[in-house]
């Protein structure tokens, strides 16, 4: 067998790894016999040469052989669907999904993570609701897909080892953003749910991973090619992250937002995006025989209610009081009885008359990343009242000195440079500009679906 040293310099010099080679490496960072220095050695020669896809393949099947992967019963086979998102601002899609594609019949075990710098993470959202324990046992996962029919977790301590010792390192070491790793370390953890199907809501724009959309194709090609090649039926969309999805951003707001998309009161991109991706999950079962069919389903189970019920229920078994989940769910709630709220509110207002052109995500989430809304470093706690609302749409014709956006903070206030950067988010076209609304209101540009 070749040395470690050996496989280093192997990768290092643009050769293809054999499968044991691969094996030997994962083996090795699993048990511990690989040095921190070997592996961020390999890390960066993976990083600069690349990988062949039959290489991220065994890559990511060893990832996932590393630690537990879970079983279903047999009778779920082909209904066992997930998601997953490439991270975005206001992306509150699961929160909806989940509930919705369990009304459809499905069966979801979703496992989430956590917000890192501008991306939020559903895990952190779903905190915000009191009560609400993401770390469940594997029992408890198969009783709540059993009765309920979705769950969403925080990733358990024997799912992907591999996976924790490779990430931690990559950040260390300068290697996250290289293809091949990217998609080992996602489709390994989505391969130990055993999945019958998974969707993968790739983002491009100025406020993902890629900003541009050739990029997040090849970021989608490689995580569908790697989850076909683990037996999961895998399709990708691929959708603009430039602004916000939705009108809510920050942790309790957005929870706020998907309860009220879950009494059919949703805005029209997150529900846009909650019907393709559902539908196209749908589609994968063969529960449906077309993607409009499976659109159409999704969108009756969140408008007449079903998901929302799958939703109250699935918060009662995630921790959740009875009374507090009923609460949430009831058509006329005050959800700050239930969810906290900031000590302060701001309106910001528009300097000019005009019609809403752009309003940039990224510069949003940076700001309230900064108040407290995000963490920058793993662990970090997170302050779930801090948020903004959006108070106008792409398109919407304003006149001077209207409120656009209302900033909900705590102490200390926001820095008189943290508002004019906020003010700088809005870009505003003249009165007479006519928007294309395919580009302004539609976030989905593309789909990669298996043949
Ligand atoms: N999410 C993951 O789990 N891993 C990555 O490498 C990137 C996003």
């Amino acid at each position: 067998m070749q040395s470690i040293p050996d496989l280093i310099k192997k990768k290092r010099d643009g050769e293809q790894l054999s499968d044991e080679e691969i094996r030997t490496f994962i083996r090795a960072v699993t048990d511990g016999t690989m040095q921190e220095s070997q592996i961020g050695a390999m890390l960066m020669a993976i990083w600069q040469k690349g990988m062949l896809d039959a290489e991220t393949s065994i890559l990511t099947r060893e990832m996932m052989s590393s630690g537990e992967v879970m079983s279903w019963p047999k009778e779920w086979a082909g209904l066992v669907v997930d998601k997953h998102s490439t991270g975005g601002v206001g992306d509150k899609v699961s929160l909806v999904l989940a509930p919705a594609l369990a009304a459809c019949g499905c069966k979801v075990p979703m496992i989430s993570g956590r917000g890192l710098a501008h991306t939020g993470g559903t895990l952190d959202k779903l905190e915000t609701i009191p009560g609400y324990n993401v770390q469940q046992p594997a029992a408890q996962i198969l009783e709540m897909l059993d009765s309920v029919g979705c769950c969403i977790v925080g990733q358990t301590e024997t799912l992907v080892p591999a996976d924790r010792v490779l990430y931690a390192l990559r950040d260390t070491t300068s290697t996250v953003d290289s293809l091949p790793l990217i998609t080992g370390s996602i489709i390994s953890k989505k391969g130990a749910e055993s999945l019958s199907a998974l969707v993968l809501d790739v983002k491009f724009g100025r406020a993902a991973l890629y900003k541009d959309l050739e990029s997040a194709k090849q970021l989608a090609q490689s995580l569908v090619n790697a989850g076909n090649s683990l037996g999961i039926c895998t399709g990708a969309v691929l959708s603009c992250m430039d602004a916000t999805i939705g009108r809510c951003v920050g942790n309790s707001l957005e929870v706020i937002e998907s309860v009220e998309t879950l009494k059919g009161r949703g805005p029209d991109d997150l529900m846009e995006l909650v019907t393709t991706l559902g539908g196209v999950l749908l589609k994968m079962t063969g529960l449906v025989s077309d993607l409009s069919e499976g659109r159409a389903k999704i969108s009756d189970a969140v408008i007449g209610g079903a998901a929302l019920t799958k939703f109250q229920t699935m918060l009662e078994k995630q921790g959740v009081a009875k009374e507090t989940a009923r609460s949430l769910c009831s058509a006329h709630t005050d959800y700050h009885s239930v969810l906290r709220k900031s000590q302060h509110q701001r309106e910001l207002k528009t300097p000019a008359e005009g019609v809403i052109k752009d309003v940039d995500g990224l510069v949003l989430a940076q700001v309230l990343h900064q108040l407290g809304a995000g963490r920058s470093k793993a662990g970090e706690p997170v302050n779930h009242s801090v948020g903004a609302e959006l108070l106008v749409s792409l398109g919407q014709r304003v006149g001077k000195g209207e409120s656009w956006l209302r900033l909900h903070y705590e102490d200390p206030a926001p820095t008189p440079d943290q508002m004019n950067r906020l003010q700088s988010a809005l870009t505003l076209g003249e009165p007479d500009d006519t928007p294309d609304p395919q580009t302004q209101f539609s976030l989905v540009r593309e789909l990669l679906l298996p043949l």
